[in-house]
């Protein structure tokens, strides 16, 4: 048995340790070991690591991490999604399926393509493959102060849209979203009235929603804008990609039944991992070239257990380096 460093996660309660880890062995003609070069610390990972994603299994230890930019052994460069039964890319080396991995030029910008790919495919690919977005569409970000949701700004520009609206908490994270190219902001307050009467105002006639949020945020939104429509036969599509403010909602049948309400998913499993590959490439042209993409911190993976508990910056995600 041959071992590796790794992040560790011996309980689901406490950061993962840096420690030695069985070196993982790839099976099939599609797999390979390669050497990690950088690995994003993103909400999903942290999810995995204490057991709350959807996908966990419960099986303790584990080496966290979803996806990374890997050496392969010819030399060449890949960024590739991790299958998620396998260890994670928190390691000095993981096993790749190459149907899940794309070519990165040599000269690539590994710790932004590390820190961006994540959170910016969740709207490139919702907007490529979950909805059908005209040029020109107004478009609705809720929870735009995170890196997805700043990401998507970026993103909805660069494929067209015509309105951008931000929807967060922080005033000062939400004039950075307007810095971003936002050209409303929505404040989300605690004063319920306040806010709704702000998305009737702003958002009303908006085409697509990206939601991070779901739970009440997403509730009193897609109430004031229905409610405040023009025209509630107009077509709105609501694209659910996370659940920052809660996984659970409440939405009156009424809702659906007197607008054009369409709801749908975008993560792992509506899009299947092909559907995913197909859309990177692109993508992560766009994040080399800096038009689409978040600042990365690069923190050493020795560092882990500091790393893990450290706040980010407003747009800023932190890449571990092994
Ligand atoms: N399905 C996919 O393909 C995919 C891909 C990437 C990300 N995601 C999901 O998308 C979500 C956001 O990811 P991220 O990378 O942007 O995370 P992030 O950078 O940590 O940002 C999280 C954002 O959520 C906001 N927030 C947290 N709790 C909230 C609440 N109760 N009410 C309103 N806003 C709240 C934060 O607002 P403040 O600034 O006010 O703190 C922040 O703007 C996560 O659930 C993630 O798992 C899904």
């Amino acid at each position: 048995m041959t071992t590796m460093n790794a992040a560790v996660v011996t309980s689901f309660d406490e950061p993962p340790h840096y420690r030695g880890f069985e070196t993982p062995t790839p099976h099939g003609e599609h797999e390979v070991l390669a050497e990690v070069l950088a690995a994003g610390l993103h909400p999903r990972v942290r999810s995995g690591a204490s057991g709350s994603h959807y996908t966990s299994t419960g099986t303790l230890p584990m080496v966290p991490g979803v996806d990374a930019v890997a050496r392969l052994a010819d030399g060449s460069l890949v960024y590739f999604i991790s299958d998620d039964d396998r260890v994670g890319t928190m390691a000095e080396r993981t096993v790749i399926d190459l149907r899940r991995a794309i070519p990165l030029p040599e000269d690539a910008d590994v710790a932004r393509i590390a820190a961006s790919m994540n959170p910016a495919m969740s709207s490139w690919v919702a907007l490529h493959a979950r909805v059908e977005m005209t040029p020109g569409a107004s478009v609705l970000i809720l929870g735009a102060t995170g890196s997805a949701g700043r990401a998507a700004v970026q993103v909805a520009r660069r494929l067209g849209a015509g309105r951008i609206v931000g929807a967060g908490r922080d005033p000062e994270r939400l004039e950075a979203v307007t810095r971003l190219g936002a050209d409303a902001v929505i404040q989300l307050t605690d004063d319920a009235d306040a806010t709704a009467r702000a998305f009737a105002q702003t958002a009303a006639e908006v085409d697509v929603v990206i939601d991070y949020l779901w739970a009440a945020p997403a509730a009193l939104a897609m109430s004031a804008i229905l409610h405040a429509r023009a025209d509630r036969s107009r077509r709105l599509d609501w694209v659910q990609i996370g659940s920052m403010a809660g996984s659970d909602i409440t939405l009156p049948s009424a809702l659906f039944r007197s607008a054009n309400l369409h709801v749908v998913g975008n993560g792992q499993g509506s899009v299947s991992p092909a559907g995913y590959r197909a859309q990177l490439p692109a993508l992560a042209a766009e994040v080399q070239a800096g038009t689409i993409g978040v600042e990365p911190r690069t923190e050493p993976l020795a560092d882990v257990e500091r790393a893990w508990t450290e706040r980010e910056l407003p747009g800023e995600r932190v890449v571990l380096v092994p």
